[in-house]
């Protein structure tokens, strides 16, 4: 008997990785939907032809989406749409907020109709500009809402209280991840996160744009690290009615990251400074003690490995040699 599971934005960069890893087993059978607002089905051509695999295009804020057919006996459910980019959330701020609260709504109605497991993607911004540094999930954050990010933090915290309201009353098994920044070469060169921009940069010998003074913090993990604890937080009971930070808990300034993109690369690029965008965090990293905890898990990807790895599928993606110039194919 096939296991029936939905991935919501399984277009995008984490929904396609994460299809490919469910689809390796043949009884899984995986139905992604995707309204192609950042997602590209380009990401699914290598499994969209496969007998376990559907795709649907549409859009999850509708309430029509829980009465598809096809998506009845679904029994489990990763809810990743929503855009993830500021670049792309702040151009469709009413959209990302439908999505992360009506849309987090409509799946836990579908998870609760079919006896469902789901797993919310939330993330790291609930915890908005943190006045603590590293974060655990019991930190209660400090987002602001009246400010450009706040479409995104603020509807994925809602989300996160549809989440607990469905477990506590309909004790919806739903659990809860908060991811941290993730990368791989699956970003869109155009996506505007700051691992996708500065290798595009640095590649091509262009100026590598830091916003700020460059000391600001991010930790990052490699995609399929983040893939691993989001399969590992639907698996475990543990993980239900809980929230886990998923994360790589080690830190590195901006400009830090700048240096060693510009070092891996071989780059002729210059490290250009531009003002830092309003609200942006200034410190963040994650505690994963519950991961470790409650799924076993803690990332094993070390930056400089992930963004070697990046690097070289960027270059073949865009066609370029080790001197940023154009490849002659013959
Ligand atoms: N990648 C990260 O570093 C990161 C960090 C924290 C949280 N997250 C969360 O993980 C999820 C996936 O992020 P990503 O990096 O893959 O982003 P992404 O933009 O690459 O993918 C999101 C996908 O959702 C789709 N989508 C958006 N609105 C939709 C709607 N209303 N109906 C159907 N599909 C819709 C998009 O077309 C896209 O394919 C998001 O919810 C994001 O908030 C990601």
């Amino acid at each position: 008997m096939q296991k029936k599971i939905l991935i919501t934005g399984a277009a995008g960069f984490l929904g396609s990785h994460l299809a490919k890893k469910l689809v390796e087993k043949e009884n899984n059978f995986v139905i992604g939907v995707d309204n192609l607002s950042t997602g590209l089905l380009n990401n699914l051509k290598d499994i969209i032809d496969k007998n376990n695999v559907s795709f649907i295009q549409a859009d999850v804020s509708k309430k029509e989406i829980i009465d598809y057919k096809q998506l009845q006996d679904v029994q489990e459910i990763y809810h990743l749409a929503s855009p993830a980019s500021p670049k792309f959330y702040q151009a469709y701020p009413l959209r990302t907020i439908a999505v992360n609260t009506v849309g987090t709504q409509n799946m836990l109605e579908l998870a609760k109709r079919n006896n469902a497991r789901m797993v919310y993607s939330s993330t790291s911004e609930a915890y908005g500009d943190p006045e603590i540094n590293p974060q655990p999930e019991n930190y209660r954050g400090s987002v602001n809402t009246w400010g450009p990010r706040a479409c995104y933090d603020e509807s994925k915290r809602l989300g996160e209280v549809f989440c607990y309201e469905y477990n506590q009353r309909y004790q919806i098994q739903v659990k809860v991840a908060r991811i941290f920044n993730t990368y791989s070469a699956g970003l869109r060169n155009d996506d505007g996160r700051v691992i996708s921009n500065f290798v595009t940069q640095a590649i091509q010998n262009k100026n590598i744009t830091v916003y700020g003074d460059g000391t600001q913090t991010r930790s990052f993990c490699y995609v399929d690290d983040t893939v691993r604890g989001l399969l590992l937080m639907m698996e475990k009971d543990q993980a239900i009615g809980e929230i886990i930070n998923i994360g790589n808990p080690q830190e590195y300034k901006i400009i830090e990251l700048a240096h060693l993109i510009k070092k891996l690369t071989l780059s002729y690029s210059q490290i250009f400074f531009q003002p830092l965008p309003e609200d942006d965090p200034k410190v963040r990293r994650p505690v994963i003690d519950k991961a470790k905890e409650l799924l076993g898990w803690e990332p094993i990807i070390n930056l400089e490995e992930g963004l070697r790895e990046t690097i070289r599928v960027y270059r073949g993606k865009m066609g370029l040699d080790m001197n940023g110039e154009l490849k002659i194919e013959n």
